[in-house]
């Protein structure tokens, strides 16, 4: 088959990993996509760099395993630690969230004073402080890790009084550094945008990494002429095929709000380990 018409394969821990699909979505309607949720060992927030590198490995050879052209690391977590390592290892783009969401928030803020919430891991990597940092060195960083957030949305509960007290809880402390810009660094998090702005307030800009990293996978198809190649009706459902390491039930049910659409091909399947 022509590589152009291949899917993109993203995976994630999860569920949250449905922010980016979502943005590629809007972005290219057109493409195939092939969507690897690994609920089975979520979260990947807690675990150390080995075995998300390893849990990586797995997710990522078998979305080889179905032909992609290019590779998307929706998790924040996994990125932030094995992108560079995935990267090397295969022969197609590899995309990951990190660097688009930098990117965004380096040229958001004004007063150079910006704020990153993630997992445990993500935010011990350092990750996004030195990607924003190397970008312009003249920019605190305050990071803070948010874990709770995490199966706050895996269980739905995305607004409300929980949700509310758990963010202001969190966000006291970086409120008060005076940050103008807060980077979404976890994939769940672009679903708490509601709540988080409330708390954050009008004068705080939230970077959605998913938004950033769709764009960037745009750019990247472009620049490599691999676009899809599509007459007619090309877009819709049928081009939306779902994995997941545990039972799909769950993953449909809060899956398809956060989509806004209606998942139609969900498979459960075993990953091979890598020893
Ligand atoms: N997908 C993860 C991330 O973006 C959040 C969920 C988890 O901890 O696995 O960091």
């Amino acid at each position: 088959m022509n590589s152009n018409n291949l899917p993109i394969g993203i995976f994630d821990s999860g569920i949250g990993g449905l922010t980016v699909l979502k943005e590629i979505i809007n972005r290219l309607p057109s493409e195939r996509t092939i969507y690897l949720g690994d609920t089975a060992r979520v979260p990947y927030g807690s675990r150390s760099p080995e075995t998300v590198t390893r849990y990586s490995f797995e997710n990522s050879r078998f979305l080889f395993s179905r032909g992609i052209k290019l590779l998307v690391i929706a998790c924040n977590t996994a990125s932030s630690v094995s992108l560079e390592r995935v990267r090397r290892s295969v022969s197609v783009p590899v995309i990951g969230v990190i660097q688009p969401g930098a990117r965004a928030a380096a040229a958001a803020t004004r007063n150079k004073k910006v704020g990153v919430i993630g997992t445990d891991a993500t935010v011990r990597t350092n990750a996004y402080s030195s990607a924003i940092r190397s970008i312009d060195s003249s920019i605190e960083v305050f990071s803070l890790a948010c874990p709770l957030f995490v199966p706050l949305v895996e269980e739905g509960w995305t607004e409300g009084a929980v949700a509310e007290l758990t963010a202001e809880t969190y966000l006291r402390d970086i409120r008060r550094e005076g940050i103008d810009t807060l980077v979404l660094g976890c994939t769940h998090y672009p679903l708490l945008k509601g709540v988080l702005s409330k708390i954050m307030g009008p004068g705080v800009r939230l970077i959605d990494s998913a938004i950033e990293t769709a764009a960037t996978i745009r750019a990247a198809l472009e620049e490599q002429s691999l676009l899809r190649d599509v007459q007619g009706d090309g877009t819709g459902e049928s081009n939306r095929e779902f994995y997941v390491t545990d039972s799909p039930e769950k993953f449909i049910d809060v899956g398809e709000r956060f989509l806004g659409s209606s998942i139609s091909f969900i498979k459960k399947i075993e990953l091979e380990s890598e020893v």
